[in-house]
């Protein structure tokens, strides 16, 4: 078993985007962070995402808001930072609070500032496989994994557990993208899918987005299968300092003596985003000054 070192490859990226952006003469790219509330875990991202921006050279500016903002104060900001021409990225951090509709307010940012990609727009451009869109971070840096890992998709059968927009949905249009370090046959499974295991040990490549503390064992593992787990649990563990320890969606231990690569958790897909995260941003920049 061979263990794929996210934080390493994120770090290549992150040195690679701070020699990038130090050859910038004038303005740096600039990135937005709006928070909402004191959610820990959003508090614990935006202060990492915060971080590296600066580590690059890009100006991070962050703007926090209490839970009982309206849409219109919101919306407000993000209208405002879609206008400053100095701002060339907007996040806003996610979970939202329920009175306010997460979609709508993606949709209000500015689809080429939209460094998450998480605008109905940029969701159309991944569909329409446009260049100039931009792709959510975790799915594409699970693309970039491969691509620096030498795991090649063409022809493989991928299999992803999890539909979601951020990740499952749109890592599965990316792995079956024509060209290269795409050109696989994907099959999406959730929680409605009959005979999981069945699925699931046809997989050369298989991507667990489904948010269940180790939900895949190792007999749903084909022999030398690769495994990305994108899941990131909190659960209880009253020997941590914390309170609680982070896992995967996969039983890393059972899965370790199947897979011929595997991602760990923590250390594996999650600081891929980040290093994502700031890609979009550099080419946010690049875009908007062409
Ligand atoms: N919350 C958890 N992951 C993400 C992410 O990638 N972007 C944003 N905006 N919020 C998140």
């Amino acid at each position: 078993m061979n263990l794929i070192d996210g934080k390493k490859i994120a770090s290549d990226i992150v040195d690679e985007l701070t020699q990038k952006v130090s050859a910038i003469d004038g303005n740096k790219p600039c990135i937005a962070f709006i928070r909402v509330g004191e959610d820990p875990a959003s508090v614990s991202y935006v202060k990492s995402k915060n971080r590296t921006a600066e580590k690059i050279g890009i100006t991070p500016l962050l703007f926090t808001f209490d839970n009982t903002i309206s849409q219109e104060e919101l919306f407000a900001k993000v209208d405002a930072l879609n206008e400053d021409p100095s701002v060339n990225g907007i996040l806003i951090q996610s979970p939202l609070p329920s009175h306010l509709n997460e979609q709508d307010a993606f949709n209000r940012i500015d689809p080429n500032k939209d460094v998450d990609g998480f605008h109905v727009v940029n969701a159309g451009r991944v569909v329409q496989e446009d260049p100039d869109g931009f792709v959510s971070c975790t799915p594409a840096g699970i693309i970039e994994i491969c691509k620096r890992e030498g795991i090649k998709l063409e022809g493989k059968h991928v299999v992803v557990l999890g539909r979601s927009l951020i990740v499952g949905k749109t890592f599965s249009l990316l792995a079956m993208q024509k060209g290269a370090h795409a050109n696989a046959t994907v099959t999406v499974c959730h929680s409605r899918t009959r005979n999981l295991k069945e699925i699931t040990r046809q997989a050369d490549v298989l991507v667990a987005a489904i948010g269940r503390p180790e939900m895949v064992t190792g007999d749903m593992i084909k022999e030398g299968a690769v495994v990305i787990d994108v899941g990131i649990n909190r659960v209880e563990d009253a020997s941590r300092k914390r309170g609680y320890k982070l896992v995967g969606d996969v039983n890393f231990d059972e899965a370790a003596l199947i897979a011929s690569k595997i991602t760990p958790v923590p250390g594996g897909v999650g600081p891929m985003t980040v290093a994502i995260l700031m890609k979009n941003t550099v080419k946010a920049y690049a875009l908007q000054n062409a």
